[in-house]
């Protein structure tokens, strides 16, 4: 090589990104990017081939990057960045063992998800999907006093399960709907919970004590399958669930029952097992389960924020310098 002259790094991205994350990577100048140029996940085998020499991946939550990715990347990569705060798809162990550095997407869509779990708390609890159905198939006959009546915040005991960022957001915005209680559980006490007043309890009395559960806690072997039989059954028959974390924390089939049996009111979740969920699963067939695509941080702008970060994170990866958000592994 010419002294002086800079070496290219290779650098794949497993989708087409929002433009801000593009021009970043392009406008650097520092490495060569090849895309999966499609709004669909790469199949496995295009990944493994097109990862193979990059000293930069740029990927999704959908992609699994596991140990057949890291040995199809080969020895020079060096940084992957994911374009989510969820970092559930990393294999951490062996990308730490590899001395390979992880950039991922905090605070950034810390609002739109806490919107968005507020928008799904409110539309499962107040039934707004069943509703809209009834005006489009004729079932309005008539202002009932009963008819399609749900559950208010007003003067509720709300349990935030894991709260983090997200979960201390959506805490801020649920307590002026005159939340009398909040309850949070997790690993420990967090000093920031006293801003809405927060009371750090034992899960059993969360779940027996709440109108509305909010799982918001990440997914990690501890809180896989968290939400199951015995979780549902300490919950009062009234009561709404809602998760936006990830759907691995709740086991799908005793929440189908937990629905079915009217054990609990109602579910609203925007993240399942799998995504998407198949169009004939039982959770689809009940009118108490309000489902949506993994919309959390969907906004414009939450998007293009988070696309410029995690090109930015790969960009300082291959650099060797700070990244704005680098996950401590
Ligand atoms: P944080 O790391 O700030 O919060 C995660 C929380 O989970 C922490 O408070 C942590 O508590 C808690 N937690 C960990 N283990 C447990 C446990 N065993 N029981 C209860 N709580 C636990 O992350 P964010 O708030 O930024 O994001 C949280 C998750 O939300 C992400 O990991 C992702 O899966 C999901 N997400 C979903 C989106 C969507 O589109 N639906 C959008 C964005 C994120 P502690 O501090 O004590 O460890
Ligand atoms: C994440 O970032 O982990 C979400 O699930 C998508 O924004």
């Amino acid at each position: 090589m010419m002294q002086g002259a800079r070496k290219i790094m290779k650098v794949y991205v497993t989708r087409r990104i929002p433009q801000e994350g593009m021009k970043a990577l392009t406008e650097a100048g520092v490495c060569k990017v090849s895309v999966w140029d499609s709004d669909e996940p790469v199949p496995r085998a295009e990944l493994l081939k097109g990862v193979a020499g990059a000293h930069g991946l740029l990927c999704l939550l959908s992609d699994r990057i596991d140990t057949e990715v890291l040995d199809a990347a080969g020895p020079n990569l060096k940084v992957i960045s994911t374009l989510s705060v969820g970092f559930d798809h990393l294999a951490i162990n062996e990308i730490k063992k590899r001395g390979i550095r992880v950039g991922y997407t905090p605070d950034v869509l810390t609002d739109a998800t806490a919107e968005l779990t507020v928008a799904l708390l409110l539309a499962t609890a107040r039934r707004l999907p069943e509703g809209v159905q009834e005006v489009k198939s004729g079932g309005w006959s008539s202002w009932k006093p009963l008819w399609l009546c749900g559950y208010g915040l007003s003067g509720s005991t709300v349990g935030v399960i894991g709260l983090g960022r997200i979960g201390l957001a959506i805490a801020r915005r649920l307590k002026p709907f005159g939340v009398k209680k909040l309850l949070y559980s997790g690993r420990a006490a967090k000093p920031q919970a006293s801003e809405v007043d927060g009371e750090y309890a034992p899960l059993d009395t969360l779940l027996s004590e709440s109108d509305f559960v909010v799982v918001s806690c990440s997914l990690t072997p501890d809180t896989q399958g968290l939400c199951d039989k015995a979780f549902f059954s300490k919950m009062k028959s009234t009561a709404v669930f809602v998760n936006t974390s990830r759907g691995g924390v709740v086991n799908q089939e005793d929440l189908y029952e937990a629905l079915s049996s009217g054990q609990i009111a109602a579910a609203g979740l925007d993240v399942t097992t799998p995504e998407p969920l198949p169009t004939d699963h039982p959770l689809l067939t009940l009118k108490n389960c309000v489902v949506l695509p993994h919309i959390g941080s969907a906004t414009y702008s939450t998007r293009g924020i988070m696309a410029e970060l995690s090109a930015n994170n790969l960009l300082a990866g291959l650099s060797g310098a700070a990244m704005p958000s680098e996950l401590a592994l």
